[in-house]
Formats: C-alpha cells, structure tokens, sequence
C-alpha cells in the first residue's frame, strides 16, 4: 500500500517510519511512503504558499494555487488515489475508517499549516475528510501520521504474529481488558489472580466483564452503542 503525505514539513513525518513496525513493513515492501511538498508547486516568485484571509480574521490561510497544482500532479500519477484531508472541521476518524481505508492501494493526507485551507482546495480535492479530536493541532502532520499508522497496522502483513490484530479496543465498541506481563507478582502488585489459573473460559468471561467495567467507567456512550447494537442481533 502507498501513502503520500502532502506537507509543507515532510521532516516531521519522516522520523515516525524509520524504527519499529512500519519501518519493518517498508522494508519488507509491503508500505510505501512518499511526501509531496506544495511550496515546490507554488508559482510565486518567492514560493509563497499563503496569504490572509479574505473577509478578514486572524492568520493565514494556504492558497489555493500550489495545493491545486500539487494535487493535480499527484491524480495525474496515480488515478487512484484516495485522497483525505486532515483538519479540526470534519467528522472523528475511527477503527472503521482505518479498517475501510486499509483496503485502498494509495491514501494521500493532505495536512494544513497556519489557520488552515482554502475551502475551494477541499471542494476539490477530498475524497474524506477527517478530524482526530476536539482540539487544535499547530498543523495536520500529527493527525496524517495519526490516520496513517491506524490504517497501516490493518494492512495485511503489517504486523507480526506477537502484534495480532485479534481482540483489540473498538473491534466491538468495547475497550480491550487489562493486560498483564511477567513477572506475576511486581513491587508488591499482583496480575490477576483469575488470569493465572489457566481456565481459559473462566478467564474470558472475566475479560469481558472487565471490559464492559473499563467502558462502563471511560466511554459509557461506546457501551450503549454495544448494547443496542447486540440487541439489534438477537
Ligand atoms: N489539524 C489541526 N487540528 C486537527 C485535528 N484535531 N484533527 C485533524 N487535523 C487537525
């Protein structure tokens, strides 16, 4: 699968793919990563990329020039490219999004810098538009590699055998139950009890319980919408 990110700051996205997981997936082959630099495409002679805000306001906005050009450029190589725009104005990304998006062969994430994009680029442009959460980033590259990474660990062969995929928060609403490592008993806390005694069935059924608790107490609005929906099924 190819990503590419458009950024005015490709340097902030690049260090995130040179250890771990998706290093390993890059080189195996299996993900592909390229950036896309809109001030390369600006026609200014000082290749400006923004200017302020018609009507008024604070900060700048990104012209649309450069980022027209530069997607243009980008469907010329590749058709196929899905494109999906970052920014705090857009519906919460979620695990479905990044199953869904996982199964493109080319996302690009086009992240804003200073008070965002001209709207007509959106227009454009955006196959998807996502936020990653009620606040303000200083720019889009912390939400591009947020969705990336997501969407990348649903690519097949992504992760290893010891980073399954298997039970994980929001595969059903819940969130995961508490994990545990060696050793049993640390600085006087114990795991568990119930998690040693190797009766899988019983340690399941605690899971679960565990896991209704944990969303019960962080999201209760996620536990709702698991209870509606397994009634819904029976
Ligand atoms: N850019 C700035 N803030 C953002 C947010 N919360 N989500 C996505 N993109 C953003």
């Amino acid at each position: 699968m190819h990503f590419t990110f458009v950024t005015l700051f490709s340097s902030l996205i690049e260090g995130y793919f040179s250890d771990s997981i998706l290093k390993r997936a890059i080189a195996k082959g299996i993900l592909d990563i390229s950036y896309l630099n809109p001030r390369d495409y600006s026609t200014n002679k000082h290749h400006k990329v923004d200017d302020t805000a018609v009507g008024g306001g604070a900060g700048m906005v990104m012209n649309p020039q450069p980022l027209f050009d530069c997607l243009d450029d980008l469907q010329k190589r590749d058709g196929d490219v899905h494109i999906v725009f970052v920014t705090p104005v857009a519906k919460p990304f979620t695990q479905n999004d990044a199953k869904r998006l996982a199964t493109k062969s080319h996302v690009a994430f086009v992240s804003g810098r200073y008070e965002g994009i001209d709207e007509r680029v959106i227009e454009r442009y955006a196959d998807e538009v996502f936020s990653i959460g009620d606040y303000i980033l200083t720019g889009g590259e912390l939400a591009s590699l947020v969705l990336c990474d997501a969407i990348s660990r649903n690519v097949s062969e992504v992760l290893g055998n010891s980073e399954s995929l298997e039970i994980e928060s929001f595969e059903s609403e819940l969130l995961e139950a508490p994990s545990f490592s060696k050793p049993k008993q640390y600085a006087g806390l114990s795991v568990v009890s119930e998690y040693l005694k190797g009766n899988h069935s019983k340690i399941r059924s605690l899971k679960s319980a565990l896991s209704e608790a944990k969303t019960k107490f962080f999201r209760p609005e996620q536990l709702l919408k698991h209870k509606t929906r397994k009634s819904y099924e029976k």
